[in-house]
Order: C-alpha cells, then structure tokens, then sequence
C-alpha cells in the first residue's frame, strides 16, 4: 500500500517483481487491503493506484515534527495488531517505560469504551496509544481521561477552522459530530505505583462502508478541510500531552478544569445519563468537577456527580 500511495499506476507484474510475489499473490494481497476498507484503482493494461494517497506513518516525520521533544517518547509503529491499548497494555506489565507509543496503520480488534468495537481502515485514521507511569497510585490518575480529550482537542483545534469540543468523559466533537475517541486503561495499587494506557482513535478519511459500521454521527478531518499530515497531527497530538500530563501530574485535573469547561460542547444541554444498572437520569448537563465528575442539574434544581467509565451520555432529541 505504501507503493501505491504515490498515486500512480503500478503495474501487477512490477509489484510481482519489486515484492517477489506471484502476480495471483498480488491480487490477492490487494482484495485483503479493499476488504479491510480501502479504495484501489485497477485499470486493465495500466496497473493499480491509491486513488487517495495515504500519508503513511514514518518515525523520521514524527521525529522531526516533535523537534526537542522526540526524547520525551518512544515512538513504535506497526502495520498491523490487534488493538494498540492491548499491546501498550502487555508492555507495560513486562516493564515498557513511561512515554512508550504505540502506533498502529491497522488494528484488527479495536476496541472503544464501553466493551465496543472501534473500527478503522488503514490509513483512514489516527490509532496510537500512550503510556504514563505514576507514583501516586491509582488515586493519583483520578481525572486524567479527561485531561487526554482536552490535549486532543487542542491538538485539533491548532489546524482546524471548525472548533473540537469535548463531550464528557473524553469524546473530541465537532458540530456534535464524533471526531476522536478516547479509551483509557489503568492498572496499579491505590497509593502505590500505577500506569495508564491512553488509547486515540482520530478519524481522518472514513470511508462510506465504515460510517455504516458505526451508529452514531462522525465526523473526519477530510470533511473538515483540515489538510495537515497524519504525521504532523500524530506529533501534535503528542506535544499537547506532554503539556497537559505534565500539569496534571503537578496540579491534577483541577488546574485543567477551566479550559475543559470552556471547550464542554454540552453544557446548559439536557440530556440522559444512561446507568451501568440501566437505570437512565435526566437533566441539565452542568459541566465537570475539579475530579473529572460529569455534574448534572435535576429538576428539582440539585446538582449529582458521577464518575466512571461505564455510563454513557446523550443529548436528548438526538442519538
Ligand atoms: C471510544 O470512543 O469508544 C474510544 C475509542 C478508542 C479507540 C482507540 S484506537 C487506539 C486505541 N486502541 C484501541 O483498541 N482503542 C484505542
């Protein structure tokens, strides 16, 4: 795929030669990557191309890119794995350093909150996961998910003219559209030392085959107009979260909080705030707490905060 993301015809016989592959080899490498969601162009006498060229992930971009801060991680990038949170995960318990990222062009079990699937096709996306260490245990992580919207929200918003907002606990929206999500795994001792695994899903060209996949509204960088590279964004992405984990782990999430309010796409909206005993609420969405807790306004004029990764949030009136 990297060879035919120039944009070019390329003919069967000189992938055949240049891969050493039979030619039935060829075509049937090139069926798989069509069933994993990308588009190729075959013409009879001509050859193969991208029709929309992918730019493929490279360390040197993203090194350059990072500039000083290309020491603050280490920086791996794979073809394929099944999910980037799950490897990061494994490598984390077999002692991989703080900063560790995991990048992947093609997750064959992406996984999203929830227990849900996280589809994406090679190249179509930003899948990439980050490791933190933490010396105040678990207690110390408390809020940290949202910290990681807010970076990539910022990340965002340096390229786009449409603004990223944040619907909690870590979805980057645009027109109440998902642009990003956002999957966070920890494991620790409550006071003793703990790590995360940040997990970011960034959607830049869905084709239509995934949008069917997904129940609920998308939104892609391509349909934004936002023109910066898949490796550019990675690195920015990167930046933002040096910056906002560095604060967090200073000051926690509470020296955060006014910008992620001021970013909060469903403040003063009411919505349902669907239980993991399905029990529903509904409410006036009231903005976040200092501890990452989505704050909901009742009828009865009284304020609840909840936290947890398993509820779920809805604007009424839409899905
Ligand atoms: C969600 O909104 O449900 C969270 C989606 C998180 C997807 C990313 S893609 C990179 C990382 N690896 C995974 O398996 N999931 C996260």
């Amino acid at each position: 795929m990297r060879r035919l993301s120039d944009g070019a015809f390329h003919s069967g016989q000189d992938l055949a030669r240049e891969f050493g592959l039979s030619r039935a080899s060829v075509f049937n490498v090139l069926t798989q990557a069509e069933s994993l969601g990308l588009t190729i162009h075959a013409v009879r006498g001509r050859g193969y191309r991208l029709p929309d060229p992918v730019e493929w992930l490279a360390h040197a971009d993203i090194a350059r890119h990072l500039g000083e801060l290309n020491a603050a991680y280490d920086v791996r990038i794979l073809e394929s794995v099944d999910s980037t949170n799950s490897l990061l995960m494994a490598e984390a318990l077999r002692g991989a350093c703080d900063g560790t990222v995991v990048a992947a062009e093609h997750q064959h079990a992406g996984r999203g909150r929830r227990g849900r699937a996280w589809y994406a096709a090679p190249g179509g996306s930003l899948t990439f996961s980050v490791l933190w260490r933490f010396d105040g245990g678990l207690q110390a992580i408390s809020g940290l998910s949202l910290a990681v919207g807010l970076a990539v929200a910022r990340a965002i918003n340096r390229h786009s003219r449409h603004p990223a907002r944040l619907k909690w606990p870590n979805d980057v929206l645009v027109d109440y559209r998902k642009l990003a999500g956002i999957l966070i795994e920890v494991q620790g001792d409550m006071h003793g030392t703990a790590f995360a695994v940040a997990g970011v899903g960034l959607n830049v060209r869905l084709r239509e085959s995934q949008r069917d996949r997904i129940d609920q509204a998308v939104i892609d960088l391509d349909e934004m107009g936002v023109a910066a590279g898949r490796n550019r964004l990675l690195a920015d992405c990167l930046r933002e979260l040096h910056a906002v984990v560095g604060v967090f782990r200073q000051h926690g999430f509470a020296a955060l909080l006014a910008e992620w309010l001021a970013l909060d796409a469903y403040k003063g909206r009411a919505v349902s705030l669907h239980l993991p005993d399905s029990q529903k609420m509904q409410g006036i969405a009231a903005g976040v707490d200092a501890t990452g807790a989505f704050m909901l306004r009742t009828s009865d004029g009284a304020q609840h905060a909840y936290s947890g990764g398993e509820i779920s949030l809805r604007l009424n009136g839409r899905q």
